[in-house]
């Protein structure tokens, strides 16, 4: 019987798009069942899918105007289609949202009840009275006890760093509605950690020795303190229904349902699923994951399974990534910082490429990050100039020399040590180690055409040229085997040019080519030039991502000023002020208004009698110096100096807009966000940022002023 392996990566949120970092531990599992399946003596089943419940889906569904079911099916579609580009082949994949999801969630939860380990706790939880929520710690803010800061959040204070509790906060508030919530009792479901503890001990003794450090470490802190009950239900509305009385309105936890999605992933996938989850004594489970992750792996989820009572396959080895940054800033998806899985695909560098790095700086001991400087350098050294090189010149060389034909071996290089080495690698799930060899075996190859230097050989001794020819096109036969789970295509383009019919496998490592004749050698790899660097730099940094956010908020801002035409038809001096005229106007359609400006000292009062001038009309009035102040008129300053926007040839009541962007909503706006876009008048008119102020007739600068409009 074949040795069966079950691989599962662990489930991304479905709320965003995937960046670089998310793709190491999902990459990882890929490459480590593509080592699976060189192996014949070895049946495995890879399994991955899309975490898509829990509070984080209700807030950004609500962010984008979506329903969850919607946001989820959004994201959902990216995630499959930048998890296909990047070229993974996962046995099963699925989401949480599934009905078999839903039901083996709900089955496992039966059954931990039935063998008593659910318990029923009453506590007090803050409640948002206006949008009749019970509010999650992060959606409560207040003020800091500690540092005084006033946006601290439930559970953690961003400004000093300290944890806290929601009732801890000096004036709390909801997130949801703004207003102050109540402190209100509710029931929750909880799994009883504690009774299961003896289990779990069990459970991670038998393992301890395999386990990587920093697994042992976080599950062994959490043994040592002693397992509490853990509530496994919340007050949400998006997710899975507890089958339970008086739970209508709440949902399961979403790391209670996520890890189950493993199984359920699996079952809507195929029909022998119960050889694999039911399967402990002939699986071997081994779990991918991120470091943040470890815990769910090591004790909630395996508790879930031990409770059930139901022989569930649990996890036998653990591999936990660290992360990986982009340059030296934060992923950020929203301001356009750091590579994305979509992004990665445009930037015309082949997926085998964006594998290869992942994997050559994969965070296995300590955070890594992404730098583009680096991306070039591995590229163009090691990709194009080392196997790509190898590659090339060894085909190129026997296409033009050799008819395209190589001969026999008859004095091998020797690099089994290598290639065992390579495998222990794999199989230790060490994949930086194990691409670091494979690198070096393509080293060695180089260094062989080097030293044997075939194009003297072929006319001095033309047998040895041709064994380092045979030996090189089977060296080239076996890397391709080795890279085959991290670079897929690249190993398929090697085979082809060698125009040899080997099958991936480990067992062809012991095959021969020779008395052969090989295909069309074609370059592998294209070097990633200086400019590409600087434009993907550039591109990739979220400067770009700033403009267009300006550009968006003045143009949502633009849309929100009315201004009209309006008729200056009265002036007189504001008496408790030097500076300010108190003007009449009429604004079309039968109506006056009063506002205060400050012309004094640039226009005298006859001079303004009878303008037409701008007046932002929605601005919010106000009193200046005692009087109410229904407006402001629109006028451009040079230095010292002051000229109206005029329009000689209009009528009051005349709109005028910025490039024809329409008013939105009729509300007032405060003069705080009328400044908040600046406004300029130039040779050619008037404009914010790029939208230009125009109306049916000519506006006119007075004074033909160049500068700013206040
Ligand atoms: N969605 C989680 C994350 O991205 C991982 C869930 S793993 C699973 O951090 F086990 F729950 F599936
Ligand atoms: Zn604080």
């Amino acid at each position: 019987m074949k040795k069966k392996i079950l691989v599962t990566s662990a489930l991304p949120y479905v709320n965003n798009v995937p960046h670089l970092g998310t793709m190491v531990c999902i990459l990882s599992a890929d490459v480590y069942t593509r080592f699976l399946r060189l192996n014949p003596e070895i049946e495995s089943c890879s399994v991955l899918g899309t975490d898509e419940h829990g509070t984080t889906t209700e807030t950004i569904a609500k962010e984008l105007g979506m329903t969850p079911q919607e946001a989820v099916d959004h994201f959902f579609k990216i995630h499959k289609e930048v998890y296909e580009w990047f070229n993974c082949d996962f046995d099963c994949f699925g989401r949480t949202t599934s009905p078999e999801n839903i039901e083996i969630t709900q089955n496992i939860f039966t059954r931990l009840k039935e063998n008593g380990f659910i318990k029923e706790n009453e506590i007090e939880q803050f409640y948002d009275q206006e949008a009749k929520k019970f509010l999650s710690d992060r959606f409560i803010e207040g003020t800091c006890p500690h540092c005084k800061y006033e946006e601290a959040r439930g559970d953690q204070c961003e400004s000093c760093g300290k944890l806290l509790n929601p009732t801890e906060l000096t004036n709390p508030k909801s997130k949801l509605s703004g207003s102050k919530p109540i402190i209100k009792k509710t029931k929750h479901l909880f799994i009883q950690l504690d009774k299961l503890q003896p289990k779990l001990e069990q459970f991670v003794e038998k393992r301890a020795n395999y386990w990587s450090d920093n697994a042992l470490t976080t599950t062994n802190a959490w043994l040592k303190e002693g397992l509490r009950e853990r509530a496994i239900t919340r007050d949400l509305k998006w997710g899975i229904p507890v089958p339970e009385k008086g739970y209508e309105d709440k949902v399961f936890y979403v790391w209670f349902d996520a890890p189950i999605g493993y199984i359920a992933i699996t079952k809507a996938n195929r029909k022998d699923w119960k050889e694999w989850w039911h399967n402990p004594e002939n699986v071997k489970l081994v779990q991918f994951m991120g470091k943040d992750n470890t815990p769910f792996h090591t004790i909630l989820f395996p508790a879930s399974l031990i409770g059930s009572k139901d022989n569930y396959t649990l996890l036998d080895t653990i591999s936990v990534n660290e992360y990986m940054n982009y340059e030296n800033l934060k992923f950020s998806k929203s301001r356009g910082i750091g590579v994305f899985g979509d992004n990665a695909k445009e930037t015309g560098i082949p997926a085998d490429a964006w594998r290869y790095y992942i994997i050559m700086n994969r965070p296995e001991t300590a955070d890594t990050r992404f730098m583009w400087k680096d991306f070039q350098e591995k590229i163009n050294h090691e990709l194009v100039g080392n196997i790509g090189n190898l590659v090339n010149r060894t085909l190129t060389f026997i296409k033009k020399f050799c008819d395209g034909k190589i001969k026999e071996i008859k004095k091998p290089l020797i690099y089994e040590e290598e290639i065992k080495e390579i495998i222990n690698s794999y199989e230790q799930i060490e994949l930086k180690k194990a691409i670091k060899t494979i690198m070096n075996l393509s080293k060695k190859g180089n260094q062989y055409f080097q030293e044997n230097e075939p194009w003297k050989l072929i006319k001095e001794n033309p047998q040895r040229a041709h064994n380092t020819l045979a030996v090189l096109i089977n060296l080239i036969k076996d890397l391709s085997i080795l890279l085959q789970p991290i670079m897929p295509l690249t190993s398929e383009a090697i085979k082809k040019q060698l125009n040899a019919t080997y099958e991936f496998n480990l067992e062809s490592l012991n095959t021969k080519i020779e008395n052969h004749k090989i295909g069309e050698p074609d370059v592998l790899f294209k070097k990633l030039e200086e400019k590409q660097v600087t434009e993907f730099q550039e591109k990739y940094s979220g400067k770009q991502q700033k403009t267009e956010e300006k550009n968006k908020i003045s143009e949502k801002t633009l849309s929100s000023i009315d201004l009209r035409l309006a008729k200056i038809i009265a002036v007189e001096k504001h008496p408790e002020a030097d500076k300010l005229y108190i003007e009449k106007l009429d604004c079309g359609n039968g109506e006056e208004r009063t506002i205060v400006s400050g012309l004094v000292g640039h226009y005298t009062e006859e001079e303004l009698i009878g303008k037409n001038i701008i007046l932002v009309y929605n601005l919010k009035p106000a009193k200046l110096r005692g009087i109410l102040s229904q407006g402001m008129l629109l006028a451009s300053s040079q230095g010292k100096k002051v000229g109206l926007l005029e329009i000689p040839d209009g009528k009051p009541g005349d709109k005028i807009t910025f490039n024809g962007i329409e008013m939105k909503t009729a509300k007032e706006i405060s003069i705080e966000e009328f400044f908040s876009i600046t406004i300029q008048s130039k040779e050619n008119g008037i404009f914010a940022e790029d939208k230009e102020l125009q109306t049916n007739k000519k506006i006119k600068v007075d004074k033909n002023l160049i500068g700013k409009i206040k």
